[in-house]
């Protein structure tokens, strides 16, 4: 039997993966934007804004899923943190109230950066308003729906479309950007290929509650620069490095995740940043 998964977000990077990924697999997938829906075959689009509770429960109940993967969010500016939080409580409400399945993505900024690696014991511990509202959401969605898995993840690299990281540094390389990338910010990124098969992997698991799924290799973010750099052909010696210590910026430093449990999970790899942006070998 066919059965129906309702992605938040799905014109989002990751949403847009999990409803590719979904709707290969034969799932009969609901996916909502808010500004503009994306051209993904077989997907039904619906417009959601999270902000609205009624809203969010019509659409749930109209949709009757059988699961829910849970992407949309803002990180920063109006409403933010009724998006993250509150929207999410929204969906872990409507979810329990059909008896779906639901997946909710989190984000390892949940963590304050400074005692890493960070097991899925580890308390949450943010020092950001989008760290908090992520931490919020979770306290929400673990009260309303105790079943839910709740994947916390780190940055989230592709090539289709190009990731806001990977853009940027394209952007510095090009001249059409400035800014110094950190050598002490450091982050575990992931596939956003891999990170959409572990989630549709996970929806047929009965794991409840926190789980890690980052990419094996920790690096800085101007590791990161010179690995988007080499990777399509651009000279890395055009990025300039700087420090996060010496910025005054307050964000965490260093956010490894450990991801032992779901290695022993999961059956799908989830490849080291150094492996996935190797450079593309020219045709
Ligand atoms: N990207 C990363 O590096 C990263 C790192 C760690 C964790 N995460 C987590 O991964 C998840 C997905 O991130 P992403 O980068 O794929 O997101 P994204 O590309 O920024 O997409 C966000 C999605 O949320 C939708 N949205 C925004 N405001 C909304 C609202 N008020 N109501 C309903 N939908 C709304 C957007 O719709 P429109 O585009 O149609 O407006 C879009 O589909 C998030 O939960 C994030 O916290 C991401």
């Amino acid at each position: 039997m066919t059965r129906t998964l309702l992605i938040t977000g799905a014109s989002g990077q990751l949403g847009r993966r999990v409803a590719r990924a979904a709707a290969a697999a034969r799932w009969r997938v609901t996916g909502t934007y808010l500004r503009e829906p994306v051209e993904i075959p077989s997907v039904e689009w619906k417009r959601l804004d999270l902000q609205h509770r009624d809203d969010v429960d019509a659409l749930v109940c109209a949709t009757r899923p059988d699961a829910v993967v849970h992407t949309a969010f803002l990180l920063a500016g109006p409403g933010f943190w009724t998006i993250n939080a509150d929207g999410a409580a929204h969906v872990a409400r409507a979810t329990a109230e059909v008896g779906a399945r639901l997946i909710h993505i989190s984000s390892d900024s949940i963590f304050d950066g400074e005692h890493a690696p960070y097991s899925e014991a580890d308390a949450p511990s943010p020092i950001t308003p989008y760290g908090a509202s992520k931490a919020a959401a979770e306290t929400a969605v673990g009260a309303l729906l105790p079943g839910a898995a709740i994947v916390r993840t780190s940055l989230i690299v592709d090539d289709d479309p190009l990731d806001n990281h990977s853009r940027m540094i394209m952007d510095i390389a090009a001249g059409r950007r400035s800014v110094a990338l950190f050598t002490d910010e450091i982050r575990c990124p992931i596939a956003a290929a891999d990170l959409a098969a572990a989630v549709i992997e996970l929806i047929d698991l009965p794991y409840a509650g926190p789980l890690h799924v980052v990419g094996p290799d920790d690096v800085s973010r101007y590791e990161l620069g010179t690995l988007v750099a080499r990777r399509y052909a651009l000279d890395p010696a055009l990025l300039a490095a700087s420090t996060l210590a010496e910025s005054g910026l307050r964000r965490p430093a260093d956010l490894r995740l450990d991801t032992g449990r779901a290695r022993d999970l999961l059956r799908t790899p989830l490849r080291g940043v150094r492996e996935f942006l190797s450079p593309i070998q020219p045709v």
